[in-house]
């Protein structure tokens, strides 16, 4: 493992899972407040996301914007600070805005105790209006957080998705991703999780990892299917700066690892598609006829987003924005204490500005990245034109590399290689602009 650069021709550059991403983001001099961002914006289905930013333990892996633990009084100072960062929001939308969609996510939301948890649905229905037993409604848990109080909580205020994170199911790869539990606690936590009722069972797991082999990895995942997940996200290891792995130093070259990665990639895939399930995208695996626990009426590519929380997003169509990021324990420790210190919620701090071509960058990177495929016709109401006439050098690319599927005129669709390279296929699309501000980021 390494964490120089990727090689330019590697297949794993970066997840895209938003556009742009988070280290694009600046402070916003102007401030803007948030009742100008979101007037006039479409706000019959809206996404609601709550960040909970703490975990029991950092895993060697991770740079998401969380910290290990709380002291004393600072979950309940964090939710006192959601409660106004909520009010403040709510009275920047409009009377009638109405949410489609909501996610609690981390961190680990499940950090907190499940009377935290009632007041954390609380915020989401009282403050924001949104009515959680009558939408999708996701929820990350670790599993020594699954606990049967607080999955009790969840399934009563609403839950219809319970995604729990195991990385592997064996014990000495989860000691090699520095991932504190043993294999008995994953498979109890699930026991709860299945006893508790949850529409879909979504469970993370991790491939690339020091010593993984093709036999091992396909022990964990027959280890989840014998779970009857709904729902398998499959995540190529990345090692990030800052974070555990990467402070251990290189294990591999990097080229073996790339090597390693897409042969499991592709094993977990065949593996997958023999066992019943469809591919979503490059990492999201659905059983057959299980419930879409996913998004409804709310279209990611064109609804916005609104995020609560210190390490949330929350987009307009015009405006990105958030607060500052940070993987470094001291930085995040920093970054929650100001966020808990804050009583003015009504202006956006940190964000970008999706002016130019960005939007159209943006739909086609959230898009192209689903197995299915984009249907042209929606490009062609939303922008005018085409892919093809607004971005034909990148498309070359992709079509030179045999990344695009033939066949379906109505769709641009990218072929199971292109697929597979999704984390290639992504960042070929980011504006110069957005590339250059990512490049002069410093990680902290
Ligand atoms: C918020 S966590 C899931 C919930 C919970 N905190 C847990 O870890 O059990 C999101 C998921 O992203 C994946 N992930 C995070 N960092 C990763 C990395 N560096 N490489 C691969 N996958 C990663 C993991 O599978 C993880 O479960
Ligand atoms: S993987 Fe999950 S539990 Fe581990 S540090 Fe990241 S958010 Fe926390």
């Amino acid at each position: 493992m390494t964490t120089a650069p990727p090689r330019p021709d590697s297949p794993y550059q970066s997840y895209v899972y938003a556009y742009p991403h988070k280290t694009a983001y600046r402070p916003l001099p102007e401030r803007p407040p948030l009742r100008e961002l979101w007037a006039g914006e479409p706000q019959h289905a809206l996404s609601l996301y709550l960040h909970i930013p703490f975990c029991e333990v950092r895993c060697g892996f991770c740079n998401l914007f969380t910290r290990i633990g709380s002291p004393e009084g600072l979950t309940t100072a964090y939710l006192d600070a959601l409660e106004r960062q909520a009010a403040a929001v709510r009275a920047a939308l409009d009377d009638g805005a109405r949410f489609a969609l909501a996610a609690f996510g981390g961190g680990t939301p499940t950090y907190l105790t499940a009377g935290e948890l009632e007041r954390l649905c609380d915020i989401a229905e009282r403050r924001m209006g949104a009515d959680l037993r009558a939408v999708p409604l996701s929820v990350e848990a670790s599993p020594a957080t699954a606990t049967a109080d607080r999955l009790e909580v969840l399934a009563a205020r609403g839950t219809t998705r319970l995604s729990l994170g195991v990385q592997s199911f064996d014990d000495a790869e989860a000691r090699s991703a520095v991932r504190p539990q043993k294999r008995a606690e994953v498979e109890a936590a699930l026991g709860r999780i299945r006893a508790a009722g949850f529409p879909v069972l979504n469970i993370d797991l991790i491939y690339g990892i020091d010593g993984q082999t093709e036999a091992s990895w396909l022990r964990s995942l027959d280890t989840a299917l014998a779970w009857r997940p709904e729902e398998l996200y499959l995540y190529p290891l990345y090692v990030r700066p800052l974070t555990g792995l990467a402070r251990r130093g290189e294990q591999e070259s990097r080229s073996a690892w790339d090597t390693r990665r897409l042969a499991l990639y592709r094993a977990g895939r065949d593996h997958l598609l023999a066992h019943g399930y469809q591919q979503v995208s490059m990492r999201m695996f659905r059983r057959a006829a299980s419930p879409q626990a996913g998004a409804g009426e709310y279209a990611c590519q064109t609804d916005g987003m609104v995020g609560l929380g210190c390490g949330a997003r929350s987009y307009t169509s015009r405006l990105h924005y958030s607060f500052d990021y940070a993987v470094n324990a001291t930085e995040v420790r920093g970054i929650i204490d100001d966020y808990v210190a804050t009583e003015d919620f009504h202006r956006a701090e940190v964000g970008h500005w999706m002016g130019g071509a960005e939007p159209r960058r943006r739909h086609l990177v959230q898009s192209l990245l689903q197995a299915e495929g984009m249907p042209l016709a929606d490009y062609r109401a939303r922008f005018g034109g085409s892919p093809a006439e607004d971005f034909p050098a990148e498309l070359a690319r992709f079509a030179q590399r045999g990344w695009l599927a033939a066949g379906d005129p109505a769709f641009l669709r990218l072929s199971p290689e292109g697929l597979a390279h999704s984390d290639a296929v992504g960042p070929m699309l980011f504006s110069p602009g957005v590339r250059a501000l990512m490049a002069a980021y410093e990680a902290k």
